[in-house]
């Protein structure tokens, strides 16, 4: 018989929220969203579902390999969205001539994708997706970054434990064509060596290189661009449109005073849909968060897989997972002990109506409050209000009632007084 018990434990690499862990998701999305908002962005969703073809267009092989799909009851091959990109562009393709650009629309759900759970990665998460359409220049990347930073802020991030890490891949296909001169086969493979460059030993790096057939020139090559900074860009200044925008970029991000950025030549993104810039955003206080907290770019091409003409567009995806870890990290998760205002005790069944008024008077008033619905022992009462971290009590008894008052204990400091409703709401909400 114990075989056939059902496991408690959800499904590999996702997780039962609860309570707890979901005011620590709500603050952040909270934080995400406002932010959103104080920068004129829109919401806008799209279905859990979509035609797998959608991800196999452009998406790349990791998020191909990577996706839940299945054919449905009528022999369609569908897909758990595992990026919210694709499902945006079919989004704007669908309504391009009714919508006026530029077009600044954000999203915060769920995604899937069959991955290893680890840390960091799971296969059922939140993205913040925030992406601005209809803009060519790099005011879009400059925006966007500029609402990376005042979320940062937001998070009370400190300023040395995070970097904003940007590249460009105009600037890849130079080293690509103009540099190494590659053949088309080749390409994708350095590509995905540079994307993992920063999570390999140098000895596998060249190794693989070599592997590869790269000769010894084309490796050093590689290495030395691996380490170039601004000023090698200024040498490319009218000869390579990745290296005029990365140095527009750096440029005007220095006028608009925004700290916490680099250029990085090894910043690659794993999509095949990104045109021109790319950014990622890294944890450089310690080693606990290896992967990036987020990832996005530019994308110019991508409405032209469903026949439409090209529309700039340039964007993030933001994982609440590593978003978490990294709060946790810091010690920046707030320290919300409970929703819940006011609890209300029952002192007797007879009370019952005349405490249910007062509760309803209480949430009338905007206080959020629970009521104790079984008259226990008052110390179990006041237990179960310190258990669910609930500030205020508030007790009615036949004394009260008849001074038509109400008790109210502070479970902080511990005081308390026996005063009107509207006193103790007043009292209540100044805190
Ligand atoms: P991505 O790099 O595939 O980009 O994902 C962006 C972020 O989503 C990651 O940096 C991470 O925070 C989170 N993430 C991805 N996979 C997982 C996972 N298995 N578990 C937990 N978190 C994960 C994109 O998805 C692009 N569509 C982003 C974008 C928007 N580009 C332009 N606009």
């Amino acid at each position: 018989m114990k075989n056939n018990k059902l496991t408690t434990a959800p499904y590999k690499g996702t997780t039962d929220t609860y309570p707890k862990d979901m005011m620590i998701r709500n603050y952040i999305f909270d934080v995400w969203s406002r932010v959103a908002k104080r920068f004129g962005y829109e919401e806008y969703d799209t279905p859990l579902i979509e035609s797998a073809q959608l991800y196999k267009a452009k998406s790349g092989e990791e998020i191909s390999n990577q996706l839940y799909n299945f054919t449905d009851k009528g022999g369609r091959e569908i897909a758990l969205r595992p990026e919210m990109t694709p499902s945006l562009a079919r989004m704007i393709a669908a309504k391009k001539k009714e919508l006026t650009f530029p077009l600044r629309w954000f999203n915060i759900g769920k995604f899937y994708r069959y991955e290893k759970p680890q840390r960091g990665r799971r296969r059922e998460f939140f993205q913040l997706n925030i992406d601005l359409l209809g803009m060519s220049t790099i005011d879009a990347e400059l925006e966007i970054i500029q609402y990376v930073m005042d979320v940062m802020k937001e998070f009370d991030a400190p300023k040395d434990t995070f970097e904003l890490r940007i590249n460009n891949r105009y600037l890849l296909d130079y080293l690509f064509t103009d540099i190494l001169k590659l053949s088309d086969e080749l390409i994708p493979q350095l590509a995905r060596a540079i994307d993992n460059f920063s999570k390999m030993k140098a000895e596998d790096f060249k190794e693989y290189l070599t592997d590869i057939g790269l000769d010894n020139k084309q490796l050093e090559e590689v290495l030395d661009f691996l380490s170039w900074d601004l000023s090698k860009l200024e040498l490319l200044k009218g000869k390579c449109s990745g290296a005029d925008q990365l140095l527009e970029l750096f440029d005007k991000a220095k006028g608009l005073d925004i700290t916490n950025i680099a250029f990085n030549p090894s910043i690659m993104r794993g999509l095949d849909y990104y045109t021109g810039t790319v950014i990622e955003m890294f944890d450089i206080g310690g080693s606990k968060n290896p992967r990036a907290m987020f990832g996005g770019g530019r994308y110019d091409d991508l409405l032209t897989i469903f026949g439409e003409e090209k529309i700039p567009a340039f964007g993030l995806g933001w994982g609440d997972i590593i978003m978490t870890d990294y709060l946790s990290t810091y010690n920046l998760l707030p320290n919300t002990k409970s929703n819940t205002d006011v609890y209300v005790t029952l002192m007797d069944k007879s009370l019952l109506i005349k405490t249910t008024q007062l509760t309803q008077e209480l949430r009338k008033n905007g206080i959020n409050t629970l009521m104790c619905l079984e008259p226990t022992k008052l110390n179990k009462q006041l237990k179960e209000a310190n258990r669910k971290g609930i500030r205020w009590v508030i007790f009615l008894g036949e004394d009260e009632i008849k001074q038509n008052k109400v008790q109210l204990k502070d479970m902080d400091s511990g005081d308390s007084s026996v005063i009107t409703i509207s006193q103790s709401i007043q009292k209540i909400k100044e805190i």
